[in-house]
């Protein structure tokens, strides 16, 4: 017990490491959370900074979900992997740093994914970024691969694991929580394509 709380700890302030806000509160002097959708993610920050920043942030944020992972499995083998896979994204989503007010946890989710159900997870991430060359949503191509990543999770382990089901149906779940605004604004048509500065 000791060793998971000790997991959840480490996960959870790895998560909290805002990428798109501390590059952008240092090199443009710019809280990302004040601009354009107001996420501090990848996303958001290829609006408001432009590539370089947007490409970090994807990159570190991400790394930060392989990190927690392999420190997880490191100390208490898989279950400590899917420890850390949760923790690490809700240290994303909800920074004590940052007053609760973090990122959608994509890129960390890619991260945490790739490192424990890689062949899902790549199958998932090629499905979403399909759908985004397709749509120009990102929010889309981020939904739709969360949600086909616990059912593509359950056809290619075998035997079933239902450790792999619970972690992508609660990362799943957290992703669909974080992306309320998202979703309202693709229902009314109003979601910001890839390339628009504003929504
Ligand atoms: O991962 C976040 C992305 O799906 C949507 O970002 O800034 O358009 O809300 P944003």
């Amino acid at each position: 017990m000791k060793e998971i709380i000790i997991i959840i700890l480490i996960s959870y302030l790895l998560g909290n490491f805002q990428t798109s806000y501390i590059l952008g509160r240092v090199f443009k002097k710019t809280d990302i959370r004040k601009f354009g959708s107001g996420n501090a993610g990848t996303t958001n920050a290829l609006r408001v900074f432009g590539k370089k920043i947007a490409i970090a942030t994807l990159l570190i944020d991400a790394l930060k979900g392989v990190a927690a992972v392999m420190i997880g499995r490191e100390i208490s083998g898989d279950i400590g992997a899917i420890t850390a896979g949760v923790s690490v994204v809700i240290g994303h989503n909800w920074p004590v740093f940052l007053k609760f007010k973090g990122g959608k946890g994509i890129a960390t989710t890619i991260g945490v994914g790739l490192t424990i159900t890689f062949l899902s997870g790549i199958i998932s991430i090629i499905l979403g970024i399909l759908i985004v060359i397709k749509t120009k949503y990102v929010s889309l191509g981020s939904l739709l691969a969360v949600i086909i990543w616990p059912v593509i999770t359950i056809i290619v382990y075998k035997p079933f694991n239902l450790s792999l089901l619970i972690l992508t149906t609660l990362l799943a779940i957290m992703a669909l929580y974080k992306h309320r605004s998202n979703i309202r604004r693709l229902l009314s048509g109003q979601e910001s394509k890839l390339g628009n500065k504003l929504n």
